[in-house]
């Protein structure tokens, strides 16, 4: 497909995360591999269309195969490829572990809140090399699908799992559920003025519960592939919607989003 026939058509973005690597119940029009300025996206993006015509593009963060580490992603290509086709409201999916007893690994959590603990090591905006620009991040959740637990998201660096004594810290902080994947993508989405929400699918407890065995790739594996179904028919449930959202910019929906980088600029 051409990018730049497709440009500003697609409304509606789907981030994959691991084990969310494609969307086989929507019909598939072709794909795009866009060059950005900040170089390609992840992989392909997938372009489908819902039963009533509405284009969708589909990503998966990690590439087909699994070859981008979290620290790795390439966030800005992956927005601003999405930004490019149109792309205003997204929904973004991740394997997180349990900070909670009560969210227990399968379940769905729509986090509100995120805690950054990433490294610094990301490149983490759009503004830099002389534009100043801040954008409002009080509120990082920009899609309100009547959450049904609004859950505080600890995003960390990795690769490597946390440590026990982390786990508590991230705990006694308050965190729910705790992935690599949420930063920067979150924050160049509100830079984007794309509304953005994650869908964290729980696949472990991490590793503060002392008498259960710690988080393993196996466990967020077997999980994820278990709850892939799950996901895709959640897909498939917002997207009406979504569809009926993201026509009208001007429709409180996008307030949080509205002009956050129009205002943001202080050069
Ligand atoms: N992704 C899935 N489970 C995770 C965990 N326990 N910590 C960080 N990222 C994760």
């Amino acid at each position: 497909l051409d990018i730049e026939e497709l440009a500003g058509t697609v409304h509606i973005g789907i981030i994959g995360g691991s084990g969310l690597y494609a969307l086989d119940n929507l019909a598939v029009i072709g794909a795009v591999y866009p060059y950005t300025p900040w170089g390609h996206p992840s992989d392909h993006i997938t372009i489908c269309a819902t039963a009533s015509g509405t284009k969708v593009a589909f990503l998966p963060r990690h590439g087909k195969g699994h070859f981008w580490t979290p620290s790795e992603v390439p966030a800005r290509a992956n927005l601003a490829a999405l930004k490019r086709l149109g792309v205003r409201a997204i929904l973004a999916f991740s394997a997180v572990g349990s900070l909670r007893e009560e969210i227990r690994p399968g379940d769905f959590v729509l986090p509100e809140q995120i805690i950054d603990r990433t490294k610094g090591i990301r490149p983490a905006s759009f503004f830099d090399k002389g534009i100043v620009g801040h954008v409002p991040f009080g509120d990082p959740a920009g899609v309100h699908a009547a959450p049904a637990r609004r859950a505080t998201l600890i995003c960390m660096e990795g690769p490597a799992f946390s440590t026990r004594a982390e786990s508590h810290m991230y705990r006694s902080w308050g965190g729910d559920v705790i992935n690599m994947s949420v930063l920067p993508e979150a924050k160049l989405a509100r830079e984007a003025e794309i509304a953005y929400q994650m869908v964290c699918m729980a696949t472990d407890y991490d590793c503060w519960r002392e008498e259960h065995e710690a988080v393993t790739v196996e466990t967020v594996v077997a999980t994820m592939h278990a709850n892939k179904d799950n996901a895709k028919r959640l897909v498939e449930a917002v997207i009406p919607d979504l569809e009926v959202a993201v026509k009208d910019l001007e429709a409180p929906f996008f307030d949080k989003i509205r002009g956050a980088a129009k205002f943001a600029v202080m050069t």
